[in-house]
C-alpha cells in the first residue's frame, strides 16, 4: 500500500474548498483529477518546445516528434503492448470506438452478420454499433446481465453464430463497477476466429491492463479518466488488424503520397492520425503513466478495493439505501451506483455538493442498462487513487444525515 495523504498532495485541485467545504472528489468514473507532474507536462510543452510533429526541420519541431512519440511508448509499456506502432491516438474513447466501428467493421460486416455486445455498454460503445448495424443491414445481440451482474462466459458461447463478425463489451461498468471476464470472452472469441473490442474506459485507470494477457485485437480509453489531460484517448490494436484497415479521419499525417487523382497512406499508427494532434495533452498522459506505474496499479487496485469494501459495508446499514452491481468488492471497481428511496439523485448529488462532496446522478450514458434494472436514474460515488477512508466516511455520514431528513424537503430540493 502506499501513503495517500502524500498522494494527494501531488494534486493541487485536492486543497480547494467548495461553498466553504473542503472537496471531497467522489466522480472519478466521469472524469479524474490530475498531478502536478501532468499539468506541468501539458505548460512545459507550450512553454519549451511548442512545434508541430513529424514535420519540418528545425529543433522545436524535432523536439514535439520526440515528446510524441515518447508518449506513445509509454502509452503501449503501460497496457502491454507488444510495440509501440499499436498505440493510436484519438481525442478520447468515443473517438477510438468510432475509429473501430468506421475503419474496421465498416467493410466487415454486411448484410446478416451479427456484432455482439451487451445490455451494460456505455452509449459510446452502443450507439455507434446501431448505427453501423442500421446502415450495414447487419444485426446487435445483446449479453444481458449474468450472475452477479456481470458478463456471463456461458451466454457469449451461445450468442455466437458463424455469423458472428466482432464482440465488443466494457472491461468495466461505468454504471455497475462490476469486472467482466474480458480474459475468458477473448479466449471464447479467439477460439473461433472472431475479433475483440474492448472498452477499456473505466478498467484501464483502476486495475491492471495488460492487452497480451487479454488477447484482445482493440482497446480503447481515455487520458482524462487516468490522471491525465482531457482532449486525448488511446486505441490500442494489433499491428496485423491496424495493417489491415482503411483510413479512418483523412488529411495531413496520415498520406504517403498525393496525386490528382487519389492517395497512398502511411503506416501505422500515423495512417489513423490525421492533422495536428494533441501533443501537449499526450505529453500530459505520458506523465499520468508515469504516475500510476510509480504507484503500481495492483496498489490502486488494493486502495480502491479496501474504500469500496469500507463504503459497501456502511451503506449496506442505511435503510432505504439500495445499491446495485456485486456485493463483493472483489468483483467490482470503485464505481458505486445507488438509490435512496423516495429522494431524486439529483437532489442528492446537490445536498452532497453543498457539503463539498461531488458526486454524479442521472443515467450514466447506460440508459437500456437502467432500463433492464427497472430505473431511471441512480447517484454514483466513484473512488480513485487520491480518495481517503476519511472521505469515505464524511460521504456515509452525509448519506446518514440524508436518509433520516423528512421526504418532503426533497421534495422541495428537487425542485417539484
Ligand atoms: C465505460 C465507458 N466507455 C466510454 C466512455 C466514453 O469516454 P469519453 O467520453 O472520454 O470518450 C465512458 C465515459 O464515461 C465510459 O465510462
Amino acid at each position: 500500500m502506499y501513503d495517500v495523504n502524500k498522494i494527494r498532495k501531488s494534486f493541487p485541485i485536492l486543497s480547494r474548498k467548495i461553498g466553504g467545504e473542503p472537496l471531497v472528489y467522489l466522480d472519478n468514473a466521469s472524469t479524474s483529477q490530475k498531478p502536478e507532474t501532468v499539468i506541468r507536462a501539458v505548460t512545459d510543452f507550450y512553454r519549451g518546445h511548442c512545434g508541430n510533429v513529424h514535420r519540418g526541420v528545425h529543433t522545436l519541431t524535432e523536439e514535439t516528434t520526440a515528446i510524441y512519440e515518447e508518449a506513445r511508448s509509454a502509452v503501449a509499456r503501460f497496457i502491454g503492448a507488444a510495440e509501440s506502432a499499436e498505440v493510436v491516438f484519438t481525442k478520447n474513447a468515443t473517438e477510438a470506438i468510432h475509429l473501430v466501428a468506421w475503419s474496421w467493421a465498416w467493410e466487415r460486416v454486411g448484410e446478416g452478420d451479427e456484432i455482439i455486445l451487451s445490455e451494460m455498454e456505455h452509449h459510446s460503445n452502443l450507439v455507434p454499433w446501431q448505427i453501423l448495424a442500421r446502415e450495414r443491414r447487419a444485426k446487435l445481440k445483446m449479453l444481458g446481465l449474468g450472475p452477479e451482474e456481470t458478463l456471463d462466459p456461458h451466454e457469449l458461447e451461445r450468442l455466437i453464430t458463424e455469423r458472428t463478425k466482432l464482440v465488443t463489451f466494457v472491461h468495466v461498468s461505468n454504471t455497475l463497477g462490476v469486472i467482466n471476464p474480458a480474459e475468458e470472452f477473448c479466449a471464447i472469441a479467439r477460439r473461433r476466429g472472431i475479433p475483440v473490442f474492448i472498452d477499456g474506459a473505466q478498467s484501464v485507470p483502476h486495475i491492471p491492463v495488460d492487452v497480451s494477457r487479454l488477447g484482445c485485437d482493440f482497446l480503447a480509453f481515455s487520458g482524462h479518466k487516468m490522471l491525465g489531460p482531457v482532449g486525448v484517448g488511446v486505441l490500442y490494436g494489433r499491428r496485423e488488424r491496424l495493417e489491415a484497415m482503411r483510413p479512418f479521419l483523412a488529411g495531413g499525417g496520415m498520406i504517403d503520397r498525393v496525386s490528382e487523382e487519389g492517395a497512398t497512406f502511411n503506416a501505422v499508427p500515423y495512417r489513423f492520425e490525421a492533422g495536428t494532434p494533441a501533443v501537449a495533452d499526450a505529453a500530459g498522459l505520458a506523465e499520468a503513466v508515469r504516475f500510476l506505474e510509480e504507484i503500481g496499479m495492483e496498489n490502486v487496485r488494493r486502495h480502491e478495493e479496501a474504500l469500496t469494501r469500507r463504503a459497501l459495508e456502511a451503506m449496506g446499514r442505511i435503510r432505504g439505501v439500495s445499491v446495485y452491481g456485486p456485493d463483493d468488492p472483489a468483483l467490482r471497481t470503485g464505481v458505486i451506483s445507488f438509490n435512496l428511496a423516495g429522494v431524486e439523485p439529483h437532489a442528492l448529488g446537490r445536498f452532497l455538493d453543498s457539503k463539498g462532496v461531488a458526486i454524479r446522478a442521472g443515467d450514466h450514458c447506460t440508459q437500456p442498462l437502467l432500463r433492464a434494472l427497472g430505473i431511471t436514474a441512480t447517484a454514483r460515488v466513484s473512488f480513485y487513487l487520491y480518495n481517503t477512508p476519511e472521505e469515505v466516511d464524511f460521504f456515509i455520514a452525509l448519506l446518514e444525515q440524508a436518509a433520516e431528513r423528512p421526504r418532503p424537503e426533497w421534495s422541495r430540493l428537487a425542485g417539484r
